[in-house]
């Protein structure tokens, strides 16, 4: 399918969701308003692929990106409750240690960029258009 549509409605504040999309993971996270607000706070001249949070969303509440590390291609930790979600509270990749934060950018470890975000658009208030 060249595009993937998936309902937020169910997904609860705090909770992460995978979905697929042109074979790849696609990472869904309804984020709490903490994980806003830490997303927002960083410096972004700090960070190594310079990005605000505002330029990686459409709306606070809701991240949505290809759930694959840009060091080597693995698979990201942190959709899960029980996941490990690295030092920075977003998702941590066990591969070599990458750690990404709330808004899905490299804060530690090899990766050279930030968690992709998917070409997506709402389709209503509780629903996006993947592709
Ligand atoms: Fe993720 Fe290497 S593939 S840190």
């Amino acid at each position: 399918l060249a595009s993937t549509e998936v309902d937020l409605a169910p997904i609860a504040e705090g909770q992460a969701i995978t979905v697929m999309w042109r074979g790849k993971p696609i990472f869904v996270r309804h984020r709490t308003a903490d994980e806003i607000s830490a997303a927002q706070a960083v410096d972004v001249t700090s960070l190594r692929d310079p990005q605000t949070d505002a330029d990686r969303v459409k709306k606070p509440e809701w991240l949505v990106m290809i759930g694959i590390c840009t060091h080597l291609g693995c698979i990201p930790l942190g959709q899960a409750p029980a996941d490990p979600k690295g030092e920075f509270g977003g998702w941590f990749c066990p591969c070599h240690g990458s750690n990404y934060d709330t808004s899905g950018r490299i804060r530690k470890g090899p990766a050279p960029l930030n968690l992709a975000v998917p070409p997506y658009a709402f389709t209503t208030d509780t629903s996006i258009k993947i592709g």
